[in-house]
């Protein structure tokens, strides 16, 4: 476990005095097959099973009763045959024991304590489901079909567990550090590999074992292409082109399960040309924009259309947008270009907790989802930061072809957006530039101890120097 028992006790405590009533299940993952049973995915905990349990086996289960305070670790002891081919692990009894849970059993355990508490009127508190075995347990257990699950889940419970999971911990930033270290170690690796004539998954692939090599896995599958416009631009076979941009957006996860997240973009003949370095520029100036105004109590709603105003200037500047600024922003005009939101929530999850539904993770009364826009409506978060929030930055520009024809054809925006020289950058790719921020007392800092060349002249520097 990463952290002492009394960590996990507490963390369990709080759970329960916040939801109040009822029986909390929150289980933990089993593994996955590939393409038969045996042959299975590389295996990832549960995130808040793990945030509560500190268990990294799969076919656990963790039970809470509110009311009686009791905790219960269900789940199946191996067999002498599981022994053979996986070695012995320890006792579901000896794990409950180490996360300081006083009551195990077996995995049939579950059916008896959720049928007691349904017979007694209790509520069943789960979170929303996101792998479909447990989706048919779960319909076993409380007789709620898999369509109708999401909608059951408990806002008690989603409540409770982000609030404990979004303020970050001395000792969960200390891993987040861990994470940034291989994630920098990735990151310079795809810059150093970064040459014409070698391929986007060669460069990938060496990202893997680097990550692999130091912790659990990488964070995400890597998005690296020559095609940053493409959101998730997934390697390729392709070898990477003198003149284009190489985007990589990657990161790492520790053995305890804390993340990293970056993006950077690099010029594959060692420089970048002046139209790519306008654009570059803009996307840093929006993120040093951000890193500058981050703090407890400012609305990360706030910082996102602080950076649509900055990218907007911007390309007023290049010709490519027009108009007066305030009110291209409120038509959404910029999100022809950046596309997304200024970044997410990090911790356990890249995008931390985001299977509880962003709209309780990253919103609240205050500040709440704006749907009806495009760009607006993929915002992950708006609601004011605090102390111990670890937030991505990551703003972007991007010069999507289908989107652009489909913006021309229709009109849309086009007081505000040159048409005609956007035309002229259809082959140009996409820009991201993404830092991890932790949130301090007084503002923010960047997360990890070595930042990875970001200024342009840096980034040639670098590719001058340590090019292999
Ligand atoms: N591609 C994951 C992210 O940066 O949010
Ligand atoms: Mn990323
Ligand atoms: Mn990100």
């Amino acid at each position: 476990m990463l952290f002492d028992i009394k960590t996990y006790t507490e963390r369990r405590a709080r759970l329960r005095r916040q939801v109040g009533h009822g029986l909390i299940l929150l289980p933990g993952n089993n593994e996955s097959p590939m393409n038969y049973p045996a042959n299975t995915y590389k295996f990832h905990q549960d995130s808040t099973f793990l945030y509560f349990f500190g268990q990294h086996r799969d076919g656990l289960c963790g039970v809470i009763d509110c009311d009686s305070g009791e905790e219960w670790l269900v789940g199946d002891d191996i067999s002498l045959d599981d022994i053979v081919w996986f070695g012995a692990v320890a006792s579901v009894a000896d794990m409950a024991a180490e996360c300081g849970v006083a009551k195990s059993g077996p995995m049939s355990q579950l059916q008896m304590l959720v049928d007691t508490a349904r017979r007694q009127g209790r509520t069943i508190h789960f979170l929303p489901p996101y792998r479909h075995d447990w989706m048919i347990q779960l319909m076993d257990l409380t007789g709620i079909h898999p369509r109708d699950q999401k909608g059951a889940a408990s806002l008690a419970l989603i409540h409770a567990v982000v609030e404990q999971r979004a303020r970050k911990s001395v000792g969960e930033v200390a891993d987040i550090e861990r994470a940034m270290e291989t994630g920098y170690e990735m990151h310079t690796t795809a810059m150093r590999m970064c040459r014409p004539g070698v391929t986007e998954q060669e460069i990938a692939g060496r990202l893997a074992g680097i990550a692999l090599s130091r912790g659990n896995m990488a964070s995400f599958q890597t998005i690296l292409s020559m095609h940053g416009e493409i959101q998730h631009g997934f390697p390729s076979a392709r070898q990477l082109e003198a003149g284009r941009l190489m985007l990589c957006d990657c990161g790492a996860e520790t053995n305890e399960g804390y993340c990293s997240d970056n993006t950077r973009v690099t010029p594959v003949s060692g420089h970048f040309t002046p139209r790519q370095r306008d654009i570059y520029e803009a996307v840093l100036d929006a993120h040093d924009t951000v890193a500058a105004m981050a703090a407890p109590g400012v609305k990360w709603w706030d910082c996102h259309f602080a950076a649509a105003r900055v990218i907007t200037e911007h390309l007023k500047a290049i010709g490519l947008m027009r108009g007066n600024t305030d009110d291209a922003l409120e038509a959404g005009a910029h999100a022809m270009f950046f596309v997304h939101g200024l970044g997410h929530m990090m911790g356990m999850d890249v995008h931390d907790m985001e299977g509880l539904g962003q709209i309780y993770v990253g919103f609240d009364d205050e500040v709440r989802p704006r749907l009806d826009q495009f760009g607006t409506n993929c915002l992950r978060c708006g609601r004011r930061m605090q102390e111990g929030f670890v937030m991505t930055d990551e703003p972007g520009i991007y010069f999507i072809p289908a989107l652009i024809d489909d913006w021309r054809a229709s009109g849309h925006n086009a007081e505000f957006i040159n048409f005609d020289l956007v035309e002229q950058y259809r082959d140009f790719g996409g820009i991201r530039l993404e830092d991890d921020l932790l949130i301090t007392a007084d503002g923010c800092r960047y997360l990890g101890s070595k930042r990875i060349p970001i200024r342009p002249d840096e980034v040639e520097a670098f590719i001058e120097r340590e090019r292999q």
